[in-house]
């Protein structure tokens, strides 16, 4: 059966058409920071699949149906309802992004001196691990070390690693066991029932809670569904419900998964923890049945959840990502493999050889995507990871120089991922034109979304 798309657009944004000189005086305006481009600049805007998805129309249905009373709306009960069906725990608490989900559930469980675990912490979630003085290690799996290996659960966690911490001086310290499903910062790779199951054991014999970040449990569960062994007949629904079962709770962006522009939930067992969360959360995001969200939010939340773990859309995002990675590489421009749904990942380094991780390959690569094709990516490499001495010079470079190419769901078409292949094309014709960068100005604190920097 040929594969069929299970949706059409139904309303229609312009995207605008700009020349290479209104590229080129954009990102000189932008400081070469792609974060810093105006959206009304970029043509194709692969920044992030977060919040910037399609919403259906019966997302906009329920949204027209929204109670907006202040506390116990209807629309709260039908979010959580939703929530329920895929995340079996007794607490579910509303915040209004994924990283306030993080500040709460981190002051409760962390502090000065303690630890986080996890397979890769997301930046914004390193960050609030460090603003709490705690410290976050990552530890995933060594096959995550190979870009090019086509192992099917490069997102696991690295279980003998988390264990001999455990036991070791510094197992104390640790307040919270956290993996990130599908692994963003390690090239949107997923993680298996059976590492999930490991970890868990792992975390009740240490008496440490085991957190997921899930903000795409959903493309997780879909790809446990299709690369692990004694899950080809489960639904991606039993399955995610399954990884939520397997540990004690969850943080989770639904600007995701959720298939809205906003949103997230704390998910957990434990009633004292859920009470220091929501005390945290009344304060500080809005009172417990909304915590920030507008009922017209959490309807369509509701209904995202219902849709999400539609096999045919979870069929189809896999199948986008893979046409892209596929076309990259037939052009000449390498991707960690293999291609998960949210995005791709293209392996600048190997592309840039002649640049040095001190002029930032990553980076590089990114702004020429905007130059030529006004398509804007983020980088994953030295700019965002790599260590700076008092003059912005780097002095240990990222493991690898990467540029995440992120995938908006149910947005762009064939058409829009063939221009970006062709954009790709052009650059990988004549790699060594691509200018290197250094940095002109660069904050302490999550550098890459505030830096500016220049073309050597
Ligand atoms: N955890 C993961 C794994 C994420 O990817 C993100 C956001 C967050 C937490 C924070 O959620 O944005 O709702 O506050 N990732 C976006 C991205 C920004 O582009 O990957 P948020």
């Amino acid at each position: 059966m040929p594969h069929l798309r299970p949706f059409v657009a139904a309303v229609v944004r312009p995207i605008p058409i700009t020349t290479r000189e209104q590229r080129i005086q954009e990102l000189d305006r932008a400081g070469h920071n792609p974060f810093n481009i105006q959206a009304d600049r970029v043509s194709i805007d692969l920044l992030s699949d977060s919040g910037t998805g399609a919403v259906s129309v019966d997302q906009q249905a329920w949204a027209q149906r929204a109670d907006e009373r202040y506390a116990g709306a209807e629309s709260y009960y039908r979010f959580r309802e939703s929530v329920r069906d895929i995340v079996p725990y007794r607490h579910v608490l509303p915040v209004h992004q994924g990283r306030a989900a993080e500040r709460v559930l981190f002051t409760a469980l962390l502090g000065p001196g303690k630890i986080s675990l996890s397979n890769t912490h997301f930046d914004t979630t390193r960050a609030n691990v460090e603003r709490l003085g705690a410290a976050a290690w990552d530890l995933p799996c060594p096959e995550a070390q190979d870009l090019d290996a086509d192992l099917p659960f490069k997102g696991n966690i690295d279980v003998e690693a988390v264990r001999n911490v455990l036991a070791g001086p510094d197992g104390h310290r640790v307040g919270q066991i956290l993996v990130t499903i599908t692994n963003n910062g390690g090239g949107g790779q997923p993680v298996s029932m059976a590492n999930l199951e490991a970890i868990s054991a792992v975390a009740r014999t240490h008496g440490v809670p085991l957190i997921l970040d899930a903000a795409r449990f959903a493309e997780n569960a879909w790809l446990v569904t299709q690369r692990e062994p004694g899950y080809e007949q489960w639904s991606p629904r039993a399955v995610a419900r399954r990884a939520f079962e397997l540990a004690d709770g969850a943080v989770a962006s639904l600007k995701k998964d959720g298939l809205s522009p906003e949103g997230a939930f704390i998910g957990l067992h434990d009633t004292d923890l859920a009470d220091r969360c929501e005390v945290d959360i009344i304060a500080t995001e809005g009172f417990r049945t909304y915590g920030g969200l507008t009922g017209h939010t959490l309807e369509q939340l509701a209904q995202g959840l219902r849709e999400v773990l539609d096999p045919h859309y979870l069929a189809d995002r896999e199948r986008e990502a893979a046409f892209l990675a596929d076309r990259a590489r037939e052009v000449g421009v390498d991707t960690v493999r293999p291609s998960g749904l949210h995005g791709i990942y293209l392996n600048a380094g190997r592309l840039l050889p002649h640049l040095q991780p001190r002029h930032f390959p990553g980076h590089s690569l990114a702004c020429a995507l905007y130059r030529e094709g006004g398509i804007r990516a983020a980088e994953l490499g030295s700019l965002y990871l790599g260590e700076l001495d008092a003059n912005n010079e780097l002095v240990t470079p990222a493991p690898f120089e990467l540029v995440r190419l992120a995938l908006p769901r149910r947005v762009y078409d064939h058409s829009h991922l063939e221009y970006v292949a062709d954009i790709l094309a052009g650059i990988a014709k004549n790699p060594e034109r691509v200018p290197g960068y250094r940095i002109s100005h660069a904050p302490q604190v999550l550098r890459h979304f505030r830096c500016r920097t220049e073309p050597i």
